[in-house]
């Protein structure tokens, strides 16, 4: 399986997203504001690869910014806050980007010394790139043992491993499923306006030898009428307490028409992609992205140059058409609000002792 990302002496190199499926290609970011500018051309993207680049960034920021231990507050901080603006949606990305500063301010008061804890931060972000990849195996195997037999999967985006540090969130499921004889056919909505779908989840599956078909997204709720669909799986950016997920834009049409079909509609999603702070999807910032994307593909101009244009990347699919979380601690259930309650005490009795510095 290819590698999203990978810490190395020069610095963080990351595949080049956009390039696939035409080219696989790296880049090497030597400063954080090399990742963030990754992170907001997609070359990097899917938001538990976000968290990951986040740590890695904040790595690259404290080189940048500490001299001595006075400046872990304010320039180290601004770096922070910088490397969180660089997409708003995927809450992955600031909670990478806090459990490095809080690591940061804990070992400085401690009075770790500059050196000592430049080497203890890389650890970490390596901590939390091994624990994402677990944190899959987990999430598939949790997520396989719900699905049916012969199951005829419909999946939108990419939540892959390309979207994670390893193995995926949804194409997680559907890979430990597939380890288990369970899949009979995934369904890839290509995914406009970027193409993730068709670019990415296409690719990575067919490289591992799993049956898929990609479709437009303007056919998915045929493709479920015509044949025979039994199980969507997608993963999601930011997932509120009462359960409302936001993801990829098409995400919601597609959990409505699971609904009228009666088809079951999970999402996949690590704890880190839980905004407890959020009582509902109605707080989720929801980025929306230059009107080019959607005026053309691919850089090949589809749409009047001045055709003016919405643009939003994410949407938001209301808790009640969700039939369940698949979370590394197992699947939640209705009522959402309360089982994210229980996951969210389960995060924070383990969190002393899971990420070590
Ligand atoms: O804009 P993107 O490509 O970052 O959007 C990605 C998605 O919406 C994914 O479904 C989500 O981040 C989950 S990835 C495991």
């Amino acid at each position: 399986m290819v590698k999203t990302m990978e810490w190395r002496q020069e610095g963080l190199v990351l595949l080049d997203q956009t390039k696939l499926p035409q080219s696989v290609q790296y880049i090497t970011c030597k400063d954080y504001r090399r990742v963030c500018q990754a992170i907001q051309k997609l070359e990097v993207r899917g938001a538990p690869a976000l968290g990951a680049a986040a740590a890695f960034a904040m790595v690259l920021a404290f080189t940048a910014t500490v001299q001595t231990t006075a400046d872990i507050k304010g320039p180290y901080l601004a770096a922070k806050e910088e490397i969180c603006a660089a997409r708003p949606t995927a809450v992955n990305l600031s909670w990478g980007a806090n459990l490095m500063y809080a690591a940061a301010q804990k070992l400085a008061a401690a009075g770790t010394p500059v050196p000592e804890l430049a080497v203890r931060l890389t650890k970490l972000a390596q901590q939390i790139y091994d624990a994402d990849i677990a944190t899959n195996k987990k999430m598939g195997a949790y997520g396989a043992a719900i699905l049916p037999a012969e199951s005829v999967v419909l999946t939108h985006c990419n939540a892959g491993a390309l979207a994670t540090c390893g193995w995926g969130t949804a194409l997680g499921v559907i890979r430990s499923a597939y380890a288990l004889g369970k899949i009979k056919m995934v369904f890839s909505d290509e995914t406009r306006p970027l193409l993730q779908g068709a670019r990415l989840t296409a690719w990575e599956l067919l490289a591992d030898g799993i049956p898929v078909t990609t479709i437009t997204d303007g056919m998915a709720a045929w493709t479920m009428a015509q044949k025979g669909v039994n199980v969507v799986i997608t993963g999601a950016d930011r997932i509120a307490a009462n359960g409302d997920a936001a993801n990829k834009i098409g995400t919601f049409g597609v959990a409505l028409a699971a609904r009228h079909f009666h088809v079951p509609f999970y999402i996949a999603a690590p704890a880190s992609t839980f905004d407890f702070n959020l009582a509902s999807g109605r707080e989720i910032p929801i980025e929306e992205r230059a009107p080019e994307e959607v005026r053309s593909v691919q850089g090949v101009p589809v749409a009047p140059s001045h055709v003016p244009v919405f643009n939003p990347a994410f949407d938001v699919t209301p808790a009640e058409l969700i039939s369940g979380i698949i979370t590394e601690y197992g699947v939640l259930r209705p009522p959402f609000a309360a089982s994210i309650k229980n996951l969210q005490q389960q995060v924070l009795k383990e969190a002393h002792s899971q990420w070590k510095v």
